[in-house]
């Protein structure tokens, strides 16, 4: 059965309050990416970075899956072939929808990761500088979210998917990040129809047999019910 592949980015939560990166007044405009995001910037300031996956914890933890999340749901129970979400999102707000088969490629802000064993746990909602790891001991635990310069999670399985894909579709993300900004080439390589569901063109949009605009919690359900009344 036909395959569908599915690549989030922020856009997708931002109706449930979650503010994206590189949208007006984003976390970027906040926060220097160097600082926050990266492992040269937790090595100098580790209080800083968890404070920063903190307020992000706290924040995610409250918010509540929309409609858009909840239809990518639908497709995934409803749709007679393998439907594969692959999540730029640290969120887990694809999951509290009633999603299955979601790959978190940056990771999940519910985990943490030791930086000397790899041991991974359930985050605590706020970590602190030097904690533990419950495996090995060594005071290294640090957020399981991947930062720019570290390979995102999963690409194996990732490729594996978009050369089996029959359709691909990426929703509110900005195309500005590598490799996910590139998995639409992937998918055309592979014969796979392509579209776009965005609030505004990301970088990319000219590369999608079909780009739609406007806010996720509308197109994406639409998009949804399209699909699964034509087949
Ligand atoms: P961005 O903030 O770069 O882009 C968000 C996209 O969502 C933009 O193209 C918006 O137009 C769109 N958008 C905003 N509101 C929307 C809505 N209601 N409905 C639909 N679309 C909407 O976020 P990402 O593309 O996810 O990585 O960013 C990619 C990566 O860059 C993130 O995973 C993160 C970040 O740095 C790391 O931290 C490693």
């Amino acid at each position: 059965m036909e395959k569908i592949v599915i690549l989030t980015g922020a856009g997708i939560s931002a109706e449930s309050g979650l503010g994206t990166f590189r949208d007006e007044g984003g976390l970027w405009a906040q926060h220097r990416i160097e600082d926050v995001a990266t492992p040269e910037g937790f090595a100098r300031n580790p209080a800083l970075v968890h404070a920063f996956y903190n307020a992000r914890r706290v924040q995610a933890a409250k918010a509540k899956p929309n409609d858009a999340h909840i239809a990518l749901a639908r497709l995934q129970r409803d749709w007679p072939g393998e439907v594969v979400i692959v999540t730029q999102n640290v969120d887990s707000l694809h999951e509290a929808g009633g999603a299955e088969n979601v790959v978190h490629m940056h990771g999940l802000l519910a985990g943490a990761l030791c930086a000397s064993c790899g041991h991974r746990w359930t985050s605590p909602p706020e970590m602190a500088v030097a904690e533990p790891c419950p495996a090995c001991a060594a005071p290294t635990a640090r957020p399981d979210v991947v930062w720019f310069g570290e390979m995102p999670y999963y690409m194996d399985a990732i490729y594996d998917h978009l050369a089996g894909a029959a359709f691909f579709a990426s929703i509110g993300t900005s195309g500005q990040v590598y490799p996910a900004a590139a998995f639409v080439h992937e998918a055309r390589l592979s014969g796979a129809q392509t579209i776009e569901l965005n609030l505004d063109p990301s970088d990319g949009a000219s590369v999608f047999d079909q780009v739609i605009l406007g806010p996720a919690t509308e197109t994406v359900p639409r998009w949804v019910d399209g699909l699964l009344g034509s087949h």
